[in-house]
């Protein structure tokens, strides 16, 4: 069992704290939002993530996973303090703002005793280590520590899966302590998933490279999907034949509104950033930037077109989420859709089954709010589906039929059978086949 403090309690943080306790060890998660902390400490999750409240409860109840404002009481008795905060886009430069994190080591630094790795979850760019590493010397010199990049890979909906069930567990750590220190913390995953140990810039480098390539293939597919569209092929076909082939894989391969959410938008962005900042430009990830973002608003605009003869009519769109799963709409597909709409249409109706509260802090009074799909859709032109809800997979088509003022359906996640959408009597139109 380690003693394990985690500074943040968002997405990454608060599944990590709860996976680690379950593991075995004990946890402190330490936030500076006292609202939040004391919602955890009253038993309320923070964020919506399947699977993640019966563990929380589960190891709460046990002792293992507690929570606190104060960073002291976290970090005193850690063998391994977790920094897991923010590193937002700077709003001009688009780099990451390392603010949170140079905050948090400045913060932490008096307060460790005895050996103490100090790992780095937070995606920072390279060299990020290096500052972390000086700020704490600078604030506690008789700290004992090292500085280790630890990035992580979750998936936010599938946070509690995708920890239980690591593809890999990367380390990069310049000194033996700290690795074998990490390697043990990790033991449960032995001989169950690939342990990479490398040089700390390359294990920072290892996140963005990887969440770069991702986005780049779902910009490649969704550019399939657009000539699937003019050249009369059918992209589920098509990324079919390509997923088969091992070199390619199958995932991560569907095409839809673009990509969006807290990671693939910020990190292209500032890995586009450090290409500048190092000399070497980074074409393929400047290019994906461009036109994810010219998609959206592309995307926005095909459903305007469906209404064009009816402009005064309703838009219902069904979702806000940046995909399925989750509550989150931090850069969602769906709100820039949305936002492109508005310029056209005042005539929105939009629902989602779990992300309506964080939407409503962006959108505010621009669109009106629905409880439910049948809601959304009542007196509709047209029905926009733009986050892979599954419910949305089984619409009650006859139903809508009756209470839409027309029925047409704009399926940007690919998530109905258009054989049967057609058979019910709608103009249907998705994405990558006419
Ligand atoms: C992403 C990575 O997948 C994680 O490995 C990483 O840990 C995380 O960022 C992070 O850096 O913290 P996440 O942002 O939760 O995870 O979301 P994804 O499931 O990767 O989806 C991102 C966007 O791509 C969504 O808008 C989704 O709808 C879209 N997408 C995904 C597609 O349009 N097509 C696909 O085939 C897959």
């Amino acid at each position: 069992m380690m003693k394990v403090a985690i500074v943040g309690t968002g997405y990454v943080g608060l599944p990590t704290g709860v996976g680690l306790a379950e593991l075995g060890n004990k946890v402190v998660c330490v936030d500076k939002i006292e609202d939040k902390i004391n919602r955890l400490n009253r038993g309320e999750l923070t964020l919506y993530e399947d699977g993640l409240e019966e563990l929380f409860k589960k190891n709460v109840a046990a002792g293992m996973l507690s929570f606190t404002t104060d960073m002291e009481t976290a970090v005193k008795d850690a063998d391994i303090v977790m920094l897991a905060v923010g590193t937002p886009p700077h709003p001009l430069t688009k780099e990451a703002d390392l603010k949170y994190i140079y905050a948090a080591a400045a913060e932490l630094a008096p307060f460790l005793t005895g050996y103490t790795v100090v790992a780095t979850k937070s995606t920072v760019p390279v060299g990020t280590g290096d500052e972390v590493e000086e700020i704490v010397r600078k604030n506690n010199s008789k700290a004992d520590f090292d500085v280790v990049s630890l990035p992580e890979f979750l998936r936010e909906g599938f946070a509690i899966h995708d920890f239980f069930n690591p593809d890999r567990i990367v380390i990069g750590a310049e000194s033996d302590k700290a690795r074998n220190m990490l390697l043990e913390l990790y033991r449960p995953f032995a001989g169950k998933c690939e342990f990479l140990c490398v040089k700390r810039r390359s294990s920072e480098t290892i996140k963005y490279a990887s969440n770069a390539f991702l986005a780049m293939k779902i910009h490649y597919i969704n550019e399939m999907a657009d000539f699937c569209e003019k050249s009369g092929a059918d992209i589920r076909e098509v990324a079919k034949g390509m997923g088969l082939d091992s070199r390619i894989g199958k995932k991560f391969l569907n095409p839809g509104p673009g990509y969006g959410g807290s990671c693939f938008p910020k990190d292209t962005n500032a890995m586009a950033q450090m290409g500048k900042k190092y000399g070497t430009r980074l074409n393929l990830i400047e290019t994906t930037i461009a036109e994810n973002d010219a998609r959206k608003a592309r995307m926005g605009q095909r459903v305007i077109e469906t209404i064009r003869e009816h402009p005064e009519g309703k838009i219902a769109v069904l979702g806000l989420a940046f995909k399925g799963g989750t509550d989150d709409c931090r850069e969602s597909p769906a709100i820039d859709i949305i936002k492109e709409m508005i310029r056209h249409s005042r005539n929105i109706r939009v629902y989602d089954p779990k992300a309506l509260a964080n939407a409503k802090a962006i959108l505010n009074n621009t669109v009106s709010y629905a409880e439910s799909v049948e809601e959304a859709c009542k007196d509709a032109e047209v029905a926009v589906i733009l986050t892979e809800w599954e419910d949305f997979r089984h619409l009650d088509l006859a139903r809508l039929k009756k209470i839409m003022r027309c029925p047409k359906i704009v399926d940007m996640r690919n998530m109905l059978c258009g054989e049967e959408v057609v058979a019910a009597g709608f103009d249907y139109q998705c994405i990558g086949r006419k």
